[in-house]
C-alpha cells in the first residue's frame, strides 16, 4: 500500500507541532483571535488538528465525532474577509516554518502550504 502523507511527515507527532504552533501565533493574533468565541483555544486547537490529520490520510476521528467537515458552512458564523484570511495564513506559515527539513521535505512543504492557500481562499466569505 502507498504511504500516505500523514505517515510520510511522522503521523501524530508532526500534526500536534503544527496545530500547537499554529494555535500558539493565533492566540496573539489581533486579527484572528477576537473571531474565536471561546477563551480556551484548547478545543478549536483538537479539532482543527483532527481534521487536518483525516485530510491528510491519518485517523478518522474528526469525523466520528463530527460528521461531515462542510468546513465553509462552519465559519459562517465568522466574518472572513481577504484581512482574515491573510492573519490567517501568517500564522499558518509560522507553524509550517517550525517544522524542521528533516520531517518536511521540501515537496511535502510544497504540497502543505499550497492546500493553506487554497483552503484559507475558499474560506472567504467577505468582500471586505
Ligand atoms: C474553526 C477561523 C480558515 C479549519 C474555526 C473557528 C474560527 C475559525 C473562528 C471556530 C472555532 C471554535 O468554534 O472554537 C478561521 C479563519 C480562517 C479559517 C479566520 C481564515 C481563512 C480555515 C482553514 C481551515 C480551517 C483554511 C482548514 C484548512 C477549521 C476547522 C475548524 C475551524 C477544522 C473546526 C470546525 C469544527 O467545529 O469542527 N475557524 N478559519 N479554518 N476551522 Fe477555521
Amino acid at each position: 500500500m502507498q504511504q500516505t502523507f500523514y505517515d510520510a511527515v511522522g503521523g501524530a507527532e508532526t500534526f500536534h507541532k503544527l496545530t500547537a504552533r499554529f494555535y500558539e501565533e493565533v492566540a496573539k493574533d489581533e486579527v484572528v483571535r477576537p473571531l474565536y468565541p471561546e477563551a480556551d483555544l484548547g478545543p478549536a486547537e483538537r479539532r482543527m488538528r483532527m481534521f487536518l490529520e483525516q485530510y491528510w490520510g491519518g485517523p478518522h476521528t474528526y469525523s466520528e465525532e463530527r460528521g461531515h467537515p462542510r468546513l465553509r458552512m462552519r465559519h459562517n458564523p465568522f466574518v472572513i474577509g481577504p484581512i482574515e484570511r491573510d492573519a490567517w495564513l501568517r500564522c499558518m506559515h509560522v507553524a509550517i516554518a517550525s517544522i524542521d527539513e528533516k520531517t518536511l521535505s521540501p515537496v511535502h512543504r510544497k504540497q502543505l502550504i499550497d492546500y493553506m492557500e487554497m483552503a484559507a481562499a475558499s474560506m472567504v466569505n467577505s468582500a471586505i
